[in-house]
């Protein structure tokens, strides 16, 4: 039995407690969070023991996995200190806001051979699972260009009922790094190539309350011809399921979060649902972040006890810390703020 640790008792904890109760080879132990009304709640209900600084639960006699679900910019420090503590980690997007942060803590979990991954769940949709490897047996030629929509809605509630979201230094920014990172992801990886250039353009359309951007728009040119075009906002009245598109060599891709349908140029048609999320627990999750979150962590484990690298190492992750990075850098040479 593995033994796990959660830091941070907010909104995705949820998804991962239930999902390592639910797991047979992991068992909760201990729960952190600063607020201690949320990690006695949390220990309660869970059956763990509740902990309130991150330091006194992360420590190898106590776990042997912490998943961290805490405000981003804690992402990279607890991380860190949980590596050289000798605690595998898995950490939810972002790996950090720099990419200098990123690189040290991959370094550091090569360097004492620990597990160390990211949350993507999407990735580990049947929709997205069939798209990659479609594209890595060579069925669909390479990738010529690719598109990502994303339309979500964020109230301003979500801000201020929040003392993070928001703010460039806590967050890291807005709808890039907060909520298209994870169709980003899919399309980055799906191209999987050498970025040469990011043109990218932030703006602050209709969240006066707040300093990030909502709205951003770019353009993303590979090594090897391909292109990546985004639009992403959280100006839209409703949380739509992301959208990536690709058009390639051998065929077409329409991908809409847990559906995905390749539309062959020789006629064949093939498709993946991921409609009954048979193995997966979805507590309070919300059907457009996606229901993986259970199969992300099954793989993580897997990995730590058959010594497997996860497909969503930080060092695999470091590709779209880049990508979102570079977004920024560029991005915010340029930020509109609409005169509300
Ligand atoms: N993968 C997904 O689809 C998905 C969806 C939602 C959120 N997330 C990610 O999960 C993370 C948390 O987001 P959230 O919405 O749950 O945030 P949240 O604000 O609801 O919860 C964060 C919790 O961390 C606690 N915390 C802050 N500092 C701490 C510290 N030093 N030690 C211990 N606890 C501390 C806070 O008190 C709070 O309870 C973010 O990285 C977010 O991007 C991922």
């Amino acid at each position: 039995m593995l033994k796990v640790g959660i830091v941070g008792c907010g909104l995705i904890f949820p998804m991962h407690a239930a999902s390592v109760n639910f797991l047979p080879n992991a068992q909760l132990v201990g729960v952190c969070d600063i607020k201690k009304d949320r990690a006695d709640k949390a220990a309660a209900e869970y059956g763990a023991r509740a902990y309130y600084d991150y330091k006194d639960m992360i420590r190898k006699d106590i776990l042997d996995v912490v998943h961290i679900c805490v405000p981003h910019y804690l992402h990279p420090v607890i991380s860190r200190y949980a590596l050289e503590q000798g605690v595998h980690v898995l950490c939810e997007k972002p790996m950090a806001l720099t990419m200098e942060d990123a690189l040290t803590n991959v370094r550091l979990a090569e360097e004492n051979g620990l597990k160390y991954a990211i949350v993507f769940q999407c990735r580990y949709n049947d929709s997205a699972k069939l798209v990659k490897e479609t594209l890595e047996k060579g069925t669909l030629g390479k990738v010529i260009s690719a598109r990502v929509v994303l339309t979500w809605s964020k109230p301003d509630e979500y801000y201020t009922t929040s003392d993070w979201k928001g703010t460039w230094d806590k967050e890291g920014g807005g709808v890039v790094i907060n909520q298209a990172i994870h169709s980003l992801d899919l399309a980055n990886w799906f191209i999987d190539d050498e970025i040469v250039e990011v043109q990218a353009h932030l703006a602050n359309r209709a969240h006066p309350i707040v300093e990030i951007e909502d709205t951003a728009e770019g353009f993303v040119r590979y090594q090897n011809g391909a292109t990546l075009g985004f639009w992403v906002t959280n100006n839209y009245g409703d949380n739509d399921a992301i959208e990536v598109r690709l058009h390639c060599e051998k065929g077409k891709v329409v991908m809409n979060y847990n559906h995905a349908d390749i539309f062959l140029n020789d006629g064949t048609v093939l498709s993946a649902d991921t409609e009954n999320h048979t193995g997966s627990i979805h507590r309070d999750g919300m059907a457009y972040w996606g229901y993986q979150h259970t199969h992300q962590i099954a793989d993580f484990y897997d990995c730590v006890e058959n010594d497997r690298e996860p497909f969503n190492s930080g060092r695999d992750i470091l590709k779209i810390q880049k990508l979102v990075c570079d977004i920024y850098t560029e991005g915010k040479k340029n930020f509109y703020r609409h005169n509300q």
